[in-house]
Order: structure tokens, then C-alpha cells, then sequence
């Protein structure tokens, strides 16, 4: 897949400007405030539908306009161009691919797959559960359309759960004709989450042997916890649900943690080594996209080489050394890549910072 080129109208900070990319490596430079993440996110709109920073479309139009556009043109992985335009104003957002307005935004995802790595990643290490369970549903409902669909009515249960648990007299019959609802979706989006970390986990342990010769520890383990299965019982789930009026078992309050050498990352890893390990944790997802999907998705980086050292930047720079279309933003264009023979794409950005 490709970004052949993309046009921002009055989106952000850019009042009009065009792009223009290689198939290989391309290089956004500039300093703070100047656009290079607002790029980005323009990039990988084109693939979810949605933005990475907000659900509100009106931030995305630049502040006293009252229309913004994406104007793009995608190469498929059968090799078909096709033109994306996306349209904001106070109505929402309307998607035209190919001169046809998309019903389900979704069809994008069909057309265009992105793998975003940014600085923000570490939270998926550091952050909260919340964080983590955001990671796998974020790459599971974009890969994966029966997650996805498993994932809504699951979200649709809780919702209706939850309303029911806020109830006065609460009707107990209801509430376990819902826990038995869920435990059938539970199961499945569990076992989806579980086959992909145990591939995340293979995978990370295969950059490190391979790649990361100077790392002396290298035994990783991923330990995914459920709070809803077989030895759950019933009665004093829901018991315990009536009593705090919450739902309170489901793949919603569930958690991984990664282990180096039976120790946790989290709690005993420095901030480079976390930083390191959620950029590849993210490579995993275009090595799962590649190998299991058979999509070759453009490669989203932002400011994600930030904090680390000049050894561990070569090597990573070296993984990312591959025939897919990389988009990397940089404030400083001789740290990066300067010993890579093939050729780059250097992109200067000079927009008005807006603050
Ligand atoms: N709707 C909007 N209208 C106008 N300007 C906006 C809008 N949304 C964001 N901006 C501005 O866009 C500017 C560029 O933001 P962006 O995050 O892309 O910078 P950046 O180049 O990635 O900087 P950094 O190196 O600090 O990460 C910011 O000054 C921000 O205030
Ligand atoms: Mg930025």
C-alpha cells in the first residue's frame, strides 16, 4: 500500500498545502508546532476514518474556517489508485472514495492500512489498563471484522448492564440473562486477544535475539488476565455486582502485562527500554498484518525514536529497513537515518504554529 499524495484545505494548522511521497522513506522535518503530527494524523484518517487525537471533527478544521478537506490519492496492494476525499463542517464527516460516497466508514480500512508508532506508545507499557486494552481492540477491530463485531455487541451488553445495575431495584433474572449473553462473546474476543499477544510475544522475542545483540535478558513473557471465566461463580458475581452497581467481570476490565526474565516492564524497566519495547511491540502489528492478512501497511512514525540511545535509534532504523512506504517525522534531520543508503524523501514543514 502507498500515500501517493495528500492535500490538506483549512485542516489544522495548514490552510492549503500539498504532499507528495516515494514508495520508500519519507522524512517530515521541522521544529515543534509546525504541522508534522497534524500530517500524520491526516495519514492515518485515511485508513480508520477517524482521528488519533479526537471524535470531534470540528478540532480538525483550522480554527475560523468553517470546512476543512483531505484530498488524497491511495495505492492499493493490488496496485489500484484510488482517490480518498474527506469532507468536515458542522454536519460531521463525509468519506467520497473513488467519486462514491462511503456508507460505513469502515470500507476505508478495505482499501488502506496504516501501522501509527509514536512517542505516546509507552503508555502501552506504562499507562494503564485502559491503554493496553486500547492497543489490542484498536489493532484487532481494524484487522479483524468478526472482533469487531463481537467487540460491539459486547460494548452494547455492558452499556444496557450498566443502566440496569444503575436501576433502583435491580432484576436479578435480567442481569444474569446478560452474563450469560456475555460470556459467549467474552470467550471469543478473549481467544482473539490471547492468539495475538502470543504472537506479539514470539515476535518481540525474535527482534531481541536477532536484533538487539547488546540486550542480555531476553526472556519475554506476555500474561493476559481475565476477570470472566469457568471458575467465575454465578451467583456471587452477581452478588458482587448488585452490591457496587458496576460491571465488573469482562474482556472490559482485563489486562496484560509484558515480563522480562520473570520481571515486569513496568514496574522495573528504565523509560528508553519501555520506549524500546512499545516500538516493537508496535512493529508486531505490520509484521501480524504481513504475514497473517497478507496487507502491507504504510508505516506512520512519529517522534517515536525521542528518548532513545544512538545505538538502540541504528537498530531500530535497520528494522524499519524494509520495501514498505515509511513516514517518519523528525525535528532534527541529522539524527535520523543518515547512514541509510536508499534513497529518502526529505519534507520540510514551515506552517504558522498556531500557539
Ligand atoms: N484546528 C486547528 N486550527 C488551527 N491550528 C491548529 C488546530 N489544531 C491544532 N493546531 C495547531 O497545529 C500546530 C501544529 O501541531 P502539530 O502537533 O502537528 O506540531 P508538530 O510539528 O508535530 O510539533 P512537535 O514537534 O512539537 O510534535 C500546533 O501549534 C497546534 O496548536
Ligand atoms: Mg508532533
Amino acid at each position: 500500500m502507498l500515500v501517493n499524495s495528500i492535500e490538506l484545505i483549512n485542516f489544522r494548522n495548514y490552510s492549503s498545502r500539498k504532499f507528495q511521497f516515494n514508495n520508500n522513506l519519507n522524512l517530515i522535518i521541522g521544529n515543534n508546532g509546525q504541522g508534522k503530527s497534524n500530517l500524520i494524523e491526516a495519514i492515518q484518517f485515511l485508513s480508520i476514518s477517524k482521528s488519533i487525537k479526537t471524535n470531534i471533527s470540528l478540532e480538525l478544521i483550522k480554527s475560523g474556517c468553517i470546512e476543512s478537506s483531505i484530498i488524497a490519492e491511495i495505492t492499493d496492494d493490488d496496485s489500484f489508485k484510488n482517490s480518498i476525499h474527506i469532507k468536515f463542517n458542522n454536519r460531521g464527516k463525509q468519506i467520497i472514495l473513488n467519486n462514491k460516497l462511503l456508507i460505513k466508514s469502515s470500507d476505508l480500512l478495505k482499501t488502506f492500512n496504516t501501522v501509527y508508532i509514536s512517542e505516546e506508545d509507552i503508555n502501552i507499557v506504562s499507562g494503564s489498563p485502559v491503554e493496553r486494552r486500547r492497543f489490542l481492540d484498536g489493532f484487532l477491530t481494524k484487522t479483524d471484522f468478526e472482533y469487531m463485531d463481537n467487540l460491539k455487541q459486547f460494548k452494547q451488553i455492558i452499556k444496557q448492564k450498566s443502566k440496569l445495575l444503575k436501576e433502583e431495584k435491580i432484576n436479578r433474572d435480567i442481569l444474569v440473562l446478560y452474563n450469560t449473553k456475555l460470556i459467549g462473546i467474552n470467550k471469543i474476543i478473549i481467544k482473539k486477544r490471547r492468539k495475538f499477544l502470543e504472537y506479539v510475544k514470539e515476535n518481540i522475542q525474535n527482534y531481541l535475539e536477532n536484533k538487539f545483540h547488546h540486550i542480555k535478558n531476553k526472556k519475554v513473557e506476555i500474561i493476559y488476565t481475565n476477570t470472566l471465566n469457568n471458575e467465575n461463580d454465578e451467583k456471587e458475581m452477581v452478588n458482587k455486582e448488585i452490591k457496587y452497581r458496576e460491571c465488573l467481570y469482562g474482556a472490559h476490565r482485563d489486562d496484560f502485562s509484558i515480563n522480562f526474565q520473570e520481571k515486569n516492564v513496568k514496574k522495573y524497566m528504565s523509560l528508553g527500554q519501555k520506549r524500546l519495547i512499545s516500538f516493537i511491540l508496535k512493529l508486531s502489528e505490520k509484521d501480524y498484518l504481513i504475514k497473517y492478512k497478507k496487507i502491507n501497511p504504510v508505516i506512520l512514525v512519529d517522534d517515536a525514536f525521542n528518548g532513545l540511545d544512538d545505538q538502540t535509534i541504528k537498530i531500530t532504523e535497520e528494522l524499519l529497513q524494509d520495501s514498505l512506504q515509511k513516514i517518519v517525522t523528525t525535528t532534527n534531520k541529522n539524527k535520523l537515518f543518515s547512514n541509510i543508503n536508499s534513497e529518502i524523501n526529505e519534507i520540510e514543514i514551515k506552517e504558522n504554529a498556531t500557539i
